[in-house]
């Protein structure tokens, strides 16, 4: 048992190596983002069990279009699939969904489903899941620039005010980043956000993912020492 007070309250995770997982099985690559999603659906019933709050996931880079169309196609099937389905589930079990990343770029009829999403489940009160399609650190940035700019803001410009122009101002920051699959780095993650957060890397390919895997990297965070730039 991890004590409360160690766990983390906000994890990120960088879910790659779906691809490799289903190379490696002779599999096409959508049938490695389809076993994608159930270690989703194991990671987020571990985290609500560990006392995570909130789980924010990389699901959609705005870097992700760069792939074949059949890819990035059949990656926004699999986002229409789990939207229309899983949400009832998500419901019932108290878990609350708020989406982060761009949504103009994305195909209207996803937008409306991702709003139905928010709007079913804004009451509930347990775990708060953020997937993030579309998403880039410097896209947000750039968008939080814009809509400063419009609003007239003149200098000089706190950090807590440039914050309220990012996508979920009230999110807390991540404080465990976790990225599957052997690759350390953030590709355009939560840059702003992900200031003091803790890495956790795993060579372990996002398919194969689990609650132990969870528990490991919730460990390694437990060990760590904050200092946010100050002695201790
Ligand atoms: C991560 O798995 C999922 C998305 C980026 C949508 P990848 O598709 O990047 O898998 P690899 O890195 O090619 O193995
Ligand atoms: C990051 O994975 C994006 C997501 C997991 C959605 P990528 O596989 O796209 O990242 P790179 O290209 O290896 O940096
Ligand atoms: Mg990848």
């Amino acid at each position: 048992m991890i004590p409360k007070e160690t766990v983390p309250r906000h994890v990120a995770i960088i879910m790659d190596g779906n691809g490799r997982w289903a190379k490696k099985r002779f599999l096409p690559r959508l049938l490695g983002h389809k076993a994608g999603v159930k270690a989703i659906e194991r990671t987020v019933r571990a985290a609500d069990a560990l006392g995570i709050q909130y789980v924010s996931l990389y699901a959609f880079s705005t870097e992700n279009w760069k792939r074949p169309e059949k890819e990035v196609s059949g990656l926004m099937s699999i986002f229409r699939f789990v939207l229309r389905r899983k949400v009832d589930e998500m419901k019932r079990e108290n878990v609350r969904l708020r989406f982060s990343g761009f949504r103009d770029g994305m195909p209207q009829d996803i937008v409306e489903l991702m709003e139905w999403a928010e709007e079913e489940t804004k009451g509930n009160s347990g775990l708060t899941l953020v997937p993030c399609l579309n998403y880039g650190g410097r896209q947000e940035i750039l968008h939080a620039v814009e809509k400063l700019l419009e609003d007239g803001a003149r200098p000089p410009l706190t950090e807590e005010r440039f914050r309220e122009y990012l996508y979920l101002p009230d999110l807390p920051d991540p404080d465990l980043i976790v990225r599957t699959s052997g690759e350390s780095r953030l590709s355009n993650f939560w840059l702003w956000q992900s200031t003091y957060s803790e890495l956790y890397f795993t060579d372990t390919l996002w398919p194969d993912f689990d609650g132990k895997e969870l528990e490991n990297a919730v460990k390694f965070f437990a060990n760590r020492e904050r200092r946010y730039g100050a002695l201790k």
